[in-house]
């Protein structure tokens, strides 16, 4: 990732890795995915074909600038399709737990200080954000923390092999309320089946939200996609707020207004 200037920082941006990221869509999912396209009852296209986000302007602070320059060359990946090896990251042996759409990265960072066995592999698109997660990075000395630049979907269809994650963790996605939008939520079947074909047995997939009908829609797909089952037990439903689970900015906010988080895990079978 090169430097970006404080006017120059949306996902659409001129900066090399931010544009080869953000231009980097399939035309078609790819070879290996097919199960992803099965017609989707909640009506939207094929997962990987509409984005989940919109490109997002943010001006970088000095600070944040700074973290990009001189940490980007360690800790970054572009998402960039090539196939990679996401241990080979960290090189440490230890299991790799994907975290998807990170924002400003404050609970990536809680989470790996918490739990120094595990290696994160922390994903979004916006550059603030990961300027802001590179400092929080140099700052607490975290070694396993490693940041792709991209969305999540092209990180996950081209370039995680199968069976490579412990771990999926999406915190507070996009809930695209307007139901034109629906088709955008990143929670979908599509994503489900990739997802549950990017985890080792075993390992699970975490989602929380504050947006009860996207909760309610989550339970709906992740109870739909075979190769997952619910922790919850026999009764199903959402799973009680796990304590290693740091308090997100975006949750923070929902539970101002009033809203409830739900937590769903599921496991690979
Ligand atoms: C509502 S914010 C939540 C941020 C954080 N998890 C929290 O709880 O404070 C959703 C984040 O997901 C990111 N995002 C959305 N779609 C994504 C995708 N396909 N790949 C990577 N990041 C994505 C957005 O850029 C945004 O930072």
């Amino acid at each position: 990732m090169s430097s970006a200037t404080p006017s120059d920082t949306s996902a659409t941006s001129t900066t090399s890795a931010t544009v080869s990221a953000s231009a980097h869509r399939p035309a078609s999912p790819p070879a290996g995915t097919e199960s992803t396209l099965a017609p989707d009852p909640f009506g939207g296209p094929p997962v990987g074909v509409v984005r989940t986000f919109h490109p997002r302007r943010g001006r970088l602070s000095p600070q944040q600038q700074d973290a990009i320059e001189r940490l980007w060359p360690t800790y970054g990946l572009p998402v960039d399709g090539k196939p990679r090896d996401p241990a080979a990251l960290f090189g440490n042996g230890g299991p790799v737990v994907l975290e998807i759409g990170f924002g400003m990265g404050e609970a990536t960072a809680a989470m790996a200080e918490a739990e120094p066995g595990v290696n994160i592999l922390a994903t979004d698109i916006h550059t603030p954000g990961i300027g802001n997660l590179l400092h929080l990075i140099e700052a607490r000395g975290l070694g396993n923390v490693r940041i792709a630049e991209g969305d999540a979907v092209v990180l996950l269809t081209e370039m995680l092999p199968a069976d490579s994650l412990a771990g999926i963790r999406v915190f507070f996605p996009d809930p695209w309320p307007k139901s034109r939008h629906h088709k955008r939520r990143l929670i979908r079947p599509g994503f489900a089946a990739l997802a549950a074909s990017r985890l080792a047995p075993g390992g699970t997939l975490h989602c929380a939200t504050d947006w009860a009908p996207y909760a309610a829609w989550m339970l709906e797909v992740l109870e739909a996609e075979p190769a997952l089952a619910n922790t919850a037990g026999p009764g199903g439903g959402y799973v009680p707020r796990p304590d290693r689970r740091p308090m997100t900015r975006f949750e923070r906010q929902g539970l101002a207004k009033g809203h409830e988080v739900a937590d769903l895990i599921f496991r690979r079978v």
